[in-house]
């Protein structure tokens, strides 16, 4: 089957990438939909690599373009945490209120550009000849003061972006996509993957 597939368990990445891959002009399956059900070590010390180990692994299993995320939220106060740990921050099935307000928290009495954050996201795409191709891009922002908003995922409610004037868990889907660390990583390997013969012998013949 002609199809991509992006290797992530997490529903709330998945939506997004749906829509902004949306155009690609082929089908983006998960996992799930694809039926794999493998358990991936994530040890890598950047969020290349571990975006690079994820793709890699599950291109091994099904032979397909394999695609996958490593993002994550780095707070300077913080001395850049919780980095590539983002997911596992005080354990993976911590609810993201407990997180968040943790954060919070911490950020106690540091006021202005001290807040300072980003969201990154590294995508790597693994081919099936083993060759590997990562795209990087941030998302600039603050630390709020409280939760704020109900779209998006995980840290969305405490990031807030001065631009827009709210955090990105406020905006639309839309507009998260627009500006958001995993749309510009994204859009910018949607350019790479349509210069690539493979993905053109496989989707344009
Ligand atoms: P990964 O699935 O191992 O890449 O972990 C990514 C983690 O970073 C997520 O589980 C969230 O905790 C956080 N994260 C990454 N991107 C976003 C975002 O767009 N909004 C909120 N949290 C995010």
């Amino acid at each position: 089957m002609k199809r991509i597939v992006f290797a992530t368990g997490n529903e709330g990445k998945m939506a997004e990438v749906r829509m902004i891959l949306k155009d690609l002009g082929c089908p983006i399956v998960s996992m799930k939909e694809a039926g794999i059900d493998v358990n991936i070590v994530e040890d890598g010390k950047t969020f290349e690599e571990n975006a690079i180990i994820k793709a890699s692994t599950i291109m091994k299993v099904c032979g397909d373009i394999v695609l996958a995320d490593d993002s994550g939220l780095e707070v300077d106060y913080m001395d850049k945490q919780p980095g590539v740990y983002s997911a596992r921050y005080m354990g993976e099935d911590t609810p993201y209120t407990v997180k968040n307000n943790h954060i919070i928290k911490e950020l106690e009495g540091v006021e202005g550009d001290e807040r300072s954050a980003r969201f990154v996201s590294a995508i790597a795409c693994a081919l099936p000849n083993g060759d590997v191709i990562t795209t990087r891009a941030t998302i600039e922002g603050r630390i709020g003061y409280e939760e704020k908003g109900t779209n998006g995922f995980g840290y969305d409610p405490i990031f807030y972006v001065p631009e827009f004037g709210c955090t990105t868990a406020e905006m639309t889907p839309e507009q998260k996509n627009q500006v958001s660390h995993r749309g510009k990583a994204l859009e910018a390997m949607k350019i790479k993957l349509k210069e690539l013969s493979e993905f053109n012998e496989m989707f344009n013949s």
